[in-house]
């Protein structure tokens, strides 16, 4: 049986870098894909575990402010993104059209999406009928003119509008009866092997009901993803469906995640945003508290001179065999970005050293 999936859809939150960390720390596990606000998105190039996703994209590049493409996603590391969540239907007027050329162009993009639909409040008063007409109407709409060969990336989140961020969820055996349906819809287009996932108000007390339930594939979970004593428990309930150990769904014990968030302005010697160094993202100090514990370098007689010079410190004298040229590779100690920043200062008196003569 495939493993069930959970989204983490962290909405507009949190409002700090050091907020999020903790979080991608905590959601960092098998068979999660977190959905940061864009902000965050460069915080997660270091997740070990679980995947990246992206809370909505844009079907163009170019000229379009504020906007963020396909491609831009996918060369950060994207690899889901959510499109036509209920909030971006009611509050910026998505319609399953739009929804569609977004789900389209992050498919060409190389993304999986993940679609949300569900009936309102309005439609499920209407009864049973009215409530399905609606979600066939939607995933109709939202999954047009998506070519049969991309269905294994097609996600579809089932998230009854009345049950979003109210406390009041579905209850799973309705939910599994409609992701039947939406899987039924799915495959009367051509759409074979959709994933379904259940949302709206998920938490520790009903995760496992819905889990249960043979045709939801998944969770989406909002609200709770970002809380930090919730999410965890969660997550051990997917883990229990899963048969994974807790070991195994954190593959590392120190997470990929410096709990110092990096200079906004900075980039890492790594060269990747976000992530200061691979010291930091190992979780050790930045500087060894043993100096006896730190490499040691051979340098040439004159960099051990300027180095001593500078320090007012004499240093060991070369040994006059030792040829900087034939110390074999295997000796030679590994020279680390941060090696190389210690070097820096006697290089730096070297080269003035000479331009004084
Ligand atoms: P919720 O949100 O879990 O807070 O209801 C679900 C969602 O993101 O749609």
């Amino acid at each position: 049986m495939k493993p069930k999936i959970i989204v983490a859809n962290w909405k507009c939150n949190p409002e700090n870098t050091v907020e999020a960390v903790k979080l991608l720390k905590l959601s960092d596990r098998k068979d999660i894909i977190i959905i940061p606000p864009f902000v965050f998105i460069h915080l997660a190039g270091s997740l070990l575990n679980a995947s990246l996703g992206a809370q909505d994209v844009f079907w163009e590049s170019g000229a379009y402010t504020g906007e963020i493409s396909a491609t831009q996603l996918s060369k950060s590391g994207v690899k889901y993104v959510i499109v036509g969540h209920s909030e971006r239907r009611s509050n910026f007027g998505e319609t399953d059209e739009v929804v569609s050329l977004k789900a389209k162009a992050a498919l060409d993009a190389g993304l999986s999406v993940i679609i949300c639909v569900g009936e309102s409040a309005g439609d499920r008063e209407g009864g049973k009928v009215a409530a399905e007409r609606a979600i066939r109407r939607s995933v109709i709409g939202s999954l047009s003119g998506i070519a049969p060969k991309r269905s294994h990336k097609i996600i579809v989140a089932y998230e009854p509008v009345w049950a979003i961020g109210t406390g009041n969820a579905d209850n799973p055996d309705e939910a599994d009866e409609r992701a039947k349906l939406i899987k039924s819809i799915a495959e009367g287009m051509g759409l074979f092997g959709v994933a379904v996932l259940y949302g709206g108000s998920v938490s520790k007390d009903n995760a496992a009901g819905f889990l249960s339930r043979p045709e939801i594939d998944g969770l989406l979970v909002g609200g709770a993803s970002v809380d930090i004593d919730e999410f965890p428990k969660i997550i051990s309930i997917l883990n229990r469906f899963n048969g994974t150990s807790e070991a195994a769904s954190a593959k590392s014990k120190s997470s990929g995640f410096s709990s110092r968030p990096p200079a906004p302005s900075k980039l890492s010697k790594t060269g990747k945003p976000g992530v200061s160094s691979k010291a930091e993202l190992r979780g050790k100090k930045s500087r060894p508290a043993d100096k006896s514990a730190r490499p040691t370098f051979s340098r040439s007689k004159s960099q051990i001179e300027g180095v001593g010079a500078s320090r007012g410190k004499i240093r060991r004298p070369l040994k006059k065999t030792a040829k900087k040229s034939i110390i074999s590779l295997s000796r030679r100690p590994r020279i680390t970005e941060r090696s190389k920043l210690r070097q820096a200062p006697g290089l730096r008196l070297n080269k003035h050293s000479k331009r004084s003569k």
